[in-house]
């Protein structure tokens, strides 16, 4: 990769279905010199999720800046400061925060792009792109303040083997719930057996709705639901006394040129249910407590960090499409530089 230039991926169409790499240009800029109030990061690895196609889009779900076609694509990881004339920050810092897709960023870390430190756990850096990132947090508090897991709890999880589901599986088995855990395919349902689920259905290769009724015959207690569509209406048809629903995704609607239309929703009503919204940049005040809870986990060897790394930025565009085909196990992330996953700054 070269190292003289900013290499910046930039939107060059708006996809249709999953990305392409028509949907991509690859642009090469000076890198740029901070100014006063602003330091210069080189950026070491970047998380992907699916929101990251919708920005392509122009569509604006997370509060980002809308992209017009020829915008460097937003994308949040983990960087290292080479240069600051920023009051808060040092050259050596590992900052967390809105770079883009791109290999150098000057930034005054503005509220909007959500700069800090990484906290030092002894843990490697590059989990600062995903199970201690923004996915990790959306597991923490999506789970905690909307999900309230309790021992004995029967819990569903879609997207079990992804990101946010494979941390929220080994979650639901620390605060000793019961899972089942619904993912693509016989590996990753093997896998997530692994991880702790009891039982796993595949959604690709049996009918998940009837099995979803047969393994929940006195209903579900909590539905972590990363996909939407049929599945989360198949689960509030399952519903026990209490049963928590936990909105954090809906991909299985993000390629749809239509509305899903939930017909069911009034099952919540006869078993007292709720059904959260959850949107990550809520807990902003709260991040540190779940990258500390995450962290301790880790180090007590209860939560295994599961990240999906592709090296290289150029493969930046083939590791968005992985989300949305299915091919990442765990949270995907790209090491911008090709680095191994090392403690070292
Ligand atoms: N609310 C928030 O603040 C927030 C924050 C972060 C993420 N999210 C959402 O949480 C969900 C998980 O995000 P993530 O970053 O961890 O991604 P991820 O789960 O690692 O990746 C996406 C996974 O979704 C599955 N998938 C793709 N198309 C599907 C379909 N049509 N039906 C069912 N499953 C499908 C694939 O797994 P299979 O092989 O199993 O199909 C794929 O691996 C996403 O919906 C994302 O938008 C929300």
């Amino acid at each position: 990769m070269r190292e003289d230039v900013n290499l910046q991926w930039r939107i060059a169409a708006r996809p249709e279905g999953n990305v392409r790499p028509s949907d991509f240009e690859l642009a090469e800029r000076p890198i740029p010199v901070p100014g006063s109030g602003e330091m210069l990061v080189k950026t070491r690895y970047l998380g992907l999720a699916p929101v990251m196609r919708m920005y392509m889009q122009g569509l604006n779900p997370s509060g980002e800046t809308p992209l017009d076609i020829g915008d460097v694509i937003h994308g949040r990881g983990v960087g290292e400061v080479v240069e600051s004339k920023h009051p808060d920050y040092q050259t050596g810092d590992i900052v967390q925060g809105q770079l883009g897709w791109q290999t150098w960023k000057v930034t005054a870390a503005t509220p909007k792009e959500r700069f800090f430190k990484c906290r030092d756990y002894g843990l490697p850096f590059s989990l600062g792109a995903g199970v201690l990132g923004m996915t990790g947090v959306s597991a923490y508090w999506g789970l905690m303040d909307c999900g309230r897991p309790k021992s004995g709890d029967l819990a569903v999880v879609s997207g079990a083997a992804g990101g946010v589901g494979s941390i929220v599986v080994q979650m639901l088995k620390i605060h000793g719930c019961r899972v089942i855990g619904i993912a693509g395919g016989p590996e990753k349902c093997r896998f997530i057996r692994e991880l702790g689920c009891e039982m796993a259905i595949d959604y690709k290769n049996e009918n998940a709705c009837a099995r979803v009724g047969e393994l929940c015959l006195d209903g579900m207690d909590l539905y972590f639901d990363n996909v939407g569509g049929d599945l989360l209406a198949a689960c509030l048809d399952n519903l026990a006394l209490g049963a928590r629903i936990v909105l954090c995704g809906s991909i299985s609607e993000y390629l749809r040129e239509d509305r899903f239309a939930l017909s069911n929703y009034l099952n919540l009503r006869r078993v007292n249910g709720s059904m959260s919204g959850f949107f990550v940049y809520n807990y902003q005040d709260r991040f540190g407590d779940a990258f500390d809870g995450l962290a301790a986990w880790i180090k007590a060897g209860k939560l295994k960090p599961i990240q999906d790394v592709v090296e290289g930025f150029e493969n930046m565009p083939d590791a968005l499409a992985r989300l949305y085909d299915g091919r990442n196990v765990g949270v995907q992330c790209c090491s911008v530089r090709g680095e191994p996953e090392t403690r070292d700054a």
